[in-house]
């Protein structure tokens, strides 16, 4: 098993790096929120499990995924979460994830987040696919998917189960390293 090494990457006004314990409470707030809850059930219910989350989300040592926080660059506020998750290294294929704390919302933070990361996985880790899969109600993931330059491939209908059995459409997006580059207005967000 090979793991993946922890890196840092900087995106203009945003700074990304593995999650660490000491943003449990931020971490708590990003995941209780209603809006994130319901499209990202974590199970994250006080700050010993948002700590745990943390952790998890630190150990890259699988080779199967690489979590990043997103901290404000100047004040290092945790303001959100992105994941290159379901790596596989030998298929150079892998999926992103992302949630935007409450507190950060409408400033283009998963848009850079996954723009930096994306550039990360074709380039560092060498991958050649990444797909980005979100239920088709959520028009905002979607937003952030075109964004980022992640075509629509197609709909997989009743693809995912929630906890309380309802099965939901979603759109699969996905970018190819060979895709032409996209931009991320760098100024997004600046106050
Ligand atoms: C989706 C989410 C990550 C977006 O994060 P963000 O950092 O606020 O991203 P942005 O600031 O770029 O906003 C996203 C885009 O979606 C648009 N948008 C926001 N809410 C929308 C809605 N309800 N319908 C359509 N578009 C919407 C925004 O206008 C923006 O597009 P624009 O730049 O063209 O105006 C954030 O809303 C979030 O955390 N949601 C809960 C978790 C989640 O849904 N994660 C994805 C699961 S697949």
């Amino acid at each position: 098993m090979t793991g993946i090494e922890h890196v840092e990457i900087a995106a203009g006004r945003w700074q990304l790096r593995p999650p660490v314990t000491s943003e449990a409470a931020d971490a708590l707030a990003m995941l209780v929120d209603p809006l994130t809850a319901q499209w990202y059930p974590a199970d994250v219910t006080d700050q010993d499990s948002a700590a745990a989350w943390c952790l998890r989300g630190a150990d890259w040592s699988t080779g199967t995924h690489a979590t990043f926080s997103v901290l404000d660059a100047t004040s290092g506020r945790l303001v959100g979460n992105v994941s290159l998750w379901g790596v596989d290294l030998a298929a150079l294929t892998a999926s992103v994830g992302y949630r935007t704390a409450p507190w950060a919302r409408g400033q283009g933070v998963a848009p850079a987040a996954v723009d930096a990361v994306t550039g990360w996985a074709f380039g560092a880790l060498g991958l050649e696919r990444v797909e980005l899969p979100h239920r088709v109600a959520n028009p905002a993931s979607c937003r952030v998917a075109q964004k980022c330059g992640y075509l629509l491939e197609g709909v997989l209908r009743q693809e995912y189960r929630d906890a309380d059995g309802v099965r939901w459409d979603c759109h699969l997006h996905a970018r190819l390293a060979a895709d032409p580059p996209v931009s991320i207005d760098p100024r997004a967000g600046a106050a």
